[in-house]
């Protein structure tokens, strides 16, 4: 046998032993997927909550489910343009389900991972709790009132977004993230009841401290073993610990193990090694409960001087602030959307999100565990002092501090969070009150989780002035925006770390291109020259129109890439999100900082990123190649690993160019001639890569492209299809606005479509959509059933069909 094999069979049999041990102890924590079958209603019903209450005319859905995104963009909207013109208001969830009598014996609870905002869960008519934070995840006791065996239980949640504006952003409305119901013995682990830190890592040792709180439900005391396992990524035991405890009747009790791990696999951006922390809790020998805890082998530092490293090795933050909203999808929190959304940046070149601003969904975190992401996990826009009428300041007194002490819980053992920000752009750091809740705040962190820095994103950047500095309580400094002063930083803030927490701010439309690109201009008005908007409400993709608070995102790298002081920077955005377009009015309703467009189609900029931050050979061209003969054309070229550029029109040498001194580009002045435009890009005279784009003829065809061949048949599985036009020769037509009508068969439907264009008014959720500058995209969601997808694309004229084949697993 060789070793390969062994070690497969070893693998086999250990996860036969386990299984075996499994099954023969039986029962141990059940979680259950709790989305299906809830019925669901806009408005207010109070009495919704009683058993004979007739839901008869309610929809039946699944969660996660936003209602905000299935409704129609209206100008008078209470929600404004903050929010996309999209309505918010009051809906109620009901769902009726029995519980088996086996689990009559078990802790019962529902745990929300999010719902936006002002929750109140009801079972049987009796209230759980409200929950006026919408990102916040939170569980009820549901035993006491449970009803087991054939009687129905009722559940009902209303959610309460009515007073508006509350956001700066798109919140979406509705039970948007995951739903699910746990039954767990009378003794277990307490709900996030786990922290576990790594100490000392190197490549040859780690320390491995972990702690659970575990709570006795029963009226009688207990003894019990604990059982602990720490597994590889091929769950295998690399260290294992035992001891029998014992536990007061109705009681809580916080354990503490201690492990040494040898050669540990280290966590980083490009090997994002993860382990596991394995509880078993047995009374006598049975098991009654297990409970993984995920856990990363990595450890980093902040520098004044050098930025940030991460086990050692000096790496720039490579950043991006992220909204939470999924394009199309609005609020709802997909795995498959938000790995999407992930691996786009990835493949960018990204090794950081700041989850702007707001506690991300669990999803995002596990995906950012898995694929090597680095976070900035952020808590609050807003503290005491409100930004909008009815935004977080109206429950600060009452709910920061549970709020706060969740969100630490509940993402501290993430490894790839390493950052906890208090806040964004936070009032008081214009009043000395900013002191008193910095320190308080640090504090609450502090004693929760001392491993990660606490930062917050400021603007204020004279130190007398700003009070959250001068609370003295951050470890990390965060700057949005002020690149112009990075110079001046390491005196005004002598000995500090400093992130850019927030950088650039530029607008851009895909696939729109103005010319000349040769300045910079700025909007609104403030200073220097001015963009004062296009008639059609777009922006170029050329990267030149910048915020007045903002940068190009050109301007802004080079800022952030030559000070070593600077840590990295996260852009203002990656992906456009709903909301936030001004300063364009009605009809712009999503926004233009996207480095990504709400589709998830890249604009130009991004292979500028691709270009510096990741280790892809890049060499791309813009604009399209579709004008006006002898119309003069800029062009520019993104590149690297190669000391040239040359360009060709129809086979003619335009000549080489080099990017000198910091220039992220090069450019070229083209009359406009139809055909083939190429770049060839060299390095020592040897040919690098080349690129070329074509004038496009007459629409013959549609092409539809499927980012999946295969989805899994759960009802939650995603494919995004891009849809453009070609013509006979198979060439892209990058201006065209065609309506496209869908027709899907087999085992999908459709959830959602869209075109990037940030002023459409067509709905997210139908069977057509225009293309926008060449594309748009449908969203194919499994219906559970098990038929191979197919998806069919047909437009007016003589252009024929296009289709997709997707099979169902
Ligand atoms: C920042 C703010 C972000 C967003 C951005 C737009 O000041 O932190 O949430 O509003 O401006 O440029």
């Amino acid at each position: 046998m060789n070793k390969n094999i062994l070690q497969k069979f070893r693998i086999a049999i250990v996860m036969l032993l386990s299984v075996a041990s499994i099954s023969a102890q039986k029962k141990s924590r059940i979680v259950e997927d709790f989305n299906r079958n809830w019925n669901f209603k806009l408005g207010d019903y109070p009495t919704a909550i009683q058993s004979d209450f007739n839901a008869s005319d309610w929809r039946t859905l699944q969660l996660p489910h936003d209602w905000s995104i299935e409704g129609t963009f209206d100008k008078d909207s209470k929600t404004k343009q903050a929010q996309g013109f999209l309505p918010a208001g009051k809906g109620w969830y009901r769902k009726v389900f029995t519980v088996s009598s086996k689990w009559k014996n078990k802790v019962v609870s529902i745990e929300f991972d999010g719902v936006f905002k002002n929750s109140e869960v009801f079972i049987n008519g009796h209230s759980l709790g409200m929950r006026p934070n919408g990102y916040i995840s939170f569980a009820y006791d549901l035993s006491p009132y449970l009803h087991f065996g054939k009687q129905k239980n009722i559940i009902a949640v209303k959610v309460d977004n009515d007073a508006q504006p509350n956001s700066r952003w798109y919140t979406g409305s509705g039970i948007y993230r995951n739903v699910r119901l746990v039954a767990a013995e009378k003794l277990h682990v307490a709900q996030w009841g786990t922290y576990v830190t790594t100490p000392e890592v190197s490549k040859e040792k780690a320390t491995v401290d972990f702690k659970v709180s575990i709570q006795n439900d029963a009226d009688l005391p207990k003894e019990f073993k604990v059982v602990t396992n720490i597994l590889d990524a091929n769950n295998r035991s690399v260290a294992q610990l035992e001891s029998t405890e014992k536990i007061g009747a109705n009681s809580n009790l916080e354990k503490g193990q201690h492990f040494i791990v040898n050669n540990p696999k280290l966590w980083d951006t490009k090997n994002p090694n993860m382990y596991k922390v394995v509880t078993k809790i047995y009374e006598k020998s049975t098991l009654v409960d297990e409970y993984e805890t995920p856990l990363g082998f990595r450890y980093f530092a902040f520098d004044a001087e050098k930025g940030f490293s991460l086990n050692g090795v000096l790496t720039k933050i490579y950043g991006v602030c992220l909204h939470h909203d999924n394009g199309a999808l609005g609020a709802v929190a997909n795995f498959h959307a938000i790995k999407r959304k992930l691996t786009i940046m990835k493949e960018m070149g990204v090794n950081a999100i700041r989850t702007s601003h707001n506690p991300p969904s669990l999803e995002l975190l596990q995906l950012c565990d898995e694929m090597g992401l680095i976070v900035q996990d952020e808590v609050f826009d807003v503290w005491k002092k409100k930004k909008v009428t009815n935004d977080y300041h109206k429950y600060w007194d009452e709910w920061h501090k549970r709020d706060l002490e969740d969100f630490i819980k509940r993402d501290r053992n993430h490894p790839s969070v390493m950052m906890w920000s208090i806040g964004n752009e936070i009032r008081e750091q214009f009043d000395s009150t900013g002191v008193r809740i910095t320190r308080e705040l640090a504090q609450i962190v502090k004693s929760l989780d001392k491993t990660r820095p606490v930062t917050s994103a400021l603007t204020e950047n004279v130190p007398e002035k700003n009070f959250i500095y001068q609370s003295g309580a951050l470890d990390l400094l965060g700057f949005n925006y002020k690149h112009a002063d990075y110079p001046t930083f390491p005196t005004r803030f002598k000995g500090q770390k400093i992130i850019a927490s927030e950088s650039v701010s530029a607008y851009e439309t895909r696939g729109r291109y103005d010319m000349p690109t040769d300045s910079i201009r700025f909007w609104p008005k403030k200073y220097g020259e001015t963009f004062d908007g296009n008639p059609d409400l777009t922006v170029t993709a050329f990267d030149n129109i910048a915020s007045y608070w903002g940068t190009t995102h050109e301007e802004n790298w080079k800022a952030a890439k030559k000070y070593d002081f600077i840590a990295g920077t996260f852009v203002w955005t990656g992906f456009d999100y709903i909301g936030e377009p001004d300063p364009y009015p009605y009809p712009a309703r999503s926004s233009y900082f996207g480095i990504v467009d709400l589709a998830g189609f890249p604009k130009d900029v991004y292979y500028m990123y691709q270009s510096e931050w990741s280790d892809k050979t890049v060499l791309h061209l813009l604009p399209h190649w579709n004008w006006k003969a002898g119309q003069l054309i800029d062009v520019w070229a993104y590149y690297n690993n190669a000391d040239e550029v040359e360009l060709f029109l129809n086979g003619k040498s335009l000549g080489s160019k080099v990017k000198k001194g910091d220039e992220l580009h090069v450019a070229w002045k083209v009359p406009f001639e139809a055909g083939t435009l190429k770049a060839v890009s060299r390095k020592d005279g040897k040919i690098v890569k080349e690129t070329e784009i074509h004038t496009a003829g007459e629409a013959a065809k549609i092409d539809l492209k499927s980012d999946k061949k295969s989805i899994k048949n759960d009802g939650y599985d995603l494919a995004y299809v891009t849809v453009s036009l070609q013509d006979k020769d198979g060439n892209p037509l990058p201006t065209a606005d065609n309506l496209i009508n869908f027709k899907v068969t087999g085992g999908a439907k459709i959830v959602g479509v869209d075109n990037g264009y940030q002023a459409s008014l067509e709905p997210f959720k139908a069977n057509y959509r225009k293309l926008y500058n060449g594309k748009c995209l449908v969203i194919l969601q499994s219906n559970k059933k098990a038929e191979n997808i197919t998806l069919e694309a047909t437009t007016a004229g003589n252009i024929s069909l296009g289709t997709v084949s997707i099979k169902v697993e």
